[in-house]
């Protein structure tokens, strides 16, 4: 299913692979036949430039799905360039956690080590939202946008009390809306239950205009 929607996985396999090298011949002498636990590089101890090179390197391997200039290769892949500081972090501790799911982003999550959240939000926040390329139509705005911009601000743009989803794909965000009103994605109680009072219908056309912002 991973190999269906994301065609390059395999080039991020063999970088994961070079980034777990040192860690996984260890493993492997220790264990020779059994698993080896996904193990994230961690640089020596009061090595601050080698760990900037190796979360660089890290990073990387994000421009795989989500673009190297902040535009994602796959519909399903949000846009994180220019994304809130503070919701990125709470993804991140999520994804790493388990406490959102999706397959891809534990693991991505798990390859980054606790200490190399916050700076991997703070890298992705100060970048620029990146431009659109197509001008979709604009559909009148859904009544029920009124309740939205509460908290995701005026035009969707985001602050600090909700993300950016402006501009969002269509695909990605009725995707998440779905995930919380069929109680998938339970990291935030509020967008569960708004979402739960919302039709599917309705979640369609909030989708396709918001994703038109
Ligand atoms: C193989 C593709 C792939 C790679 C590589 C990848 N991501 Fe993701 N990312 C996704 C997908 C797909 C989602 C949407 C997950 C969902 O539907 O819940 C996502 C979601 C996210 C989100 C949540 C954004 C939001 O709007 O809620 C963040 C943050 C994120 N990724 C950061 C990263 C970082 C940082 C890296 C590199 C360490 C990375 N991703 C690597 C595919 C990828
Ligand atoms: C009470 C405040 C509040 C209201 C009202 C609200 N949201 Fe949210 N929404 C949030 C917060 C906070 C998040 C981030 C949740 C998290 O931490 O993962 C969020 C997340 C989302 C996401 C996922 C974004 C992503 O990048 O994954 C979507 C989509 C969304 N909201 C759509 C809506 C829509 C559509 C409406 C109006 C019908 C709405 N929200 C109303 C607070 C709100």
């Amino acid at each position: 299913m991973i190999n269906n929607r994301f065609p390059t996985v395999f080039g991020v396999l063999v970088v994961l692979a070079a980034w777990a090298a040192p860690a996984n011949a260890q493993e492997k002498a220790a264990n020779p036949a059994g698993h080896i636990p996904e193990v994230p590089a961690v640089a020596t101890v009061g090595n601050t430039a080698e760990a900037q090179a190796i979360l660089g390197a890290k990073l990387l391997v994000c421009n795989t799905c989500h673009g190297d200039r902040g535009a994602p290769r796959s519909v399903a892949a949000p846009i994180i360039w220019g994304l809130q500081e503070n919701y990125l972090l709470k993804q991140l501790n999520e994804f790493h956690s388990g406490v959102r799911k999706n397959d891809v982003m534990n693991w991505m999550a798990t390859a980054l080590t606790q200490a190399e959240l916050a700076p991997t939000a703070t890298y992705f926040a100060k970048k620029d939202w990146p431009a659109r390329t197509t001008n979709a139509a604009s559909p009148s705005p859904p009544s029920a946008i009124a309740v939205c911009q509460i908290c995701h601000q005026q035009n969707l743009v985001g602050g600090l009390t909700g993300p950016r989803l402006a501009g969002q794909t269509y695909q990605y965000l009725i995707a998440e809306m779905n995930r919380f009103a069929a109680g998938q994605r339970t990291n935030n109680a509020d967008m569960v239950k708004i979402m739960e009072a919302i039709s599917p219908a309705d979640r369609e056309a909030l989708a396709r205009y918001i994703s038109a912002l």
